[in-house]
């Protein structure tokens, strides 16, 4: 029997059992949210080629070569798949690259995720 109030309501329910088994959970589901952030961010190293390739065509065709039908630009900008045959090429060197301010270049403010996506598509054009 629950004691009403003296303004004759009811009172409020106390937490019950289940609800305070709820709240201890609440910084383990917290910390695997954290941890799936943070996976996410690190995996922006599991490279995408494909949007690479779409970035490709959107921002570094004007000057690159960027597709093996695509006809040349006037540049003297290196094709990509030059770039990709060059011996010692290596994805990772590449995004950082990408990443950094390059004279002759615009700065084109990629994200990491986008420059390895990139570093991964060109790294494709070499077979
Ligand atoms: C405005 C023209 C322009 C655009 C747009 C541009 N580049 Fe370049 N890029 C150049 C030029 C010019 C060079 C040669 C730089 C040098 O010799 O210092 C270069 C060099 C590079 C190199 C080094 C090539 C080598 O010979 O080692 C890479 C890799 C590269 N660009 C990738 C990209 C990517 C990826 C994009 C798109 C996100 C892009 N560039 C967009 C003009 C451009």
């Amino acid at each position: 029997m629950t004691t009403p109030f003296r303004d004759g309501l009811p009172r409020p329910q106390r937490p019950t059992k289940i609800d305070e088994a709820n709240m201890k959970k609440i910084p383990i589901v917290a910390f695997c949210f954290i941890a799936q952030m943070v996976l996410t961010e690190s995996s922006g190293w599991a490279a995408d080629a494909r949007h690479g390739e779409q970035i490709a065509h959107r921002w570094c065709a004007d000057c690159h070569v960027v597709a093996p039908n695509q006809r040349r630009p006037t540049s003297e900008a290196a094709p990509f798949a030059t770039v990709a045959r060059r011996p010692g090429f290596n994805a990772e060197q590449l995004a950082f690259f990408l990443l950094s301010p390059h004279p002759k270049m615009p700065d084109m403010s990629l994200t990491r995720a986008e420059a390895t996506d990139l570093a991964a598509y060109i790294k494709s054009l070499s077979r």
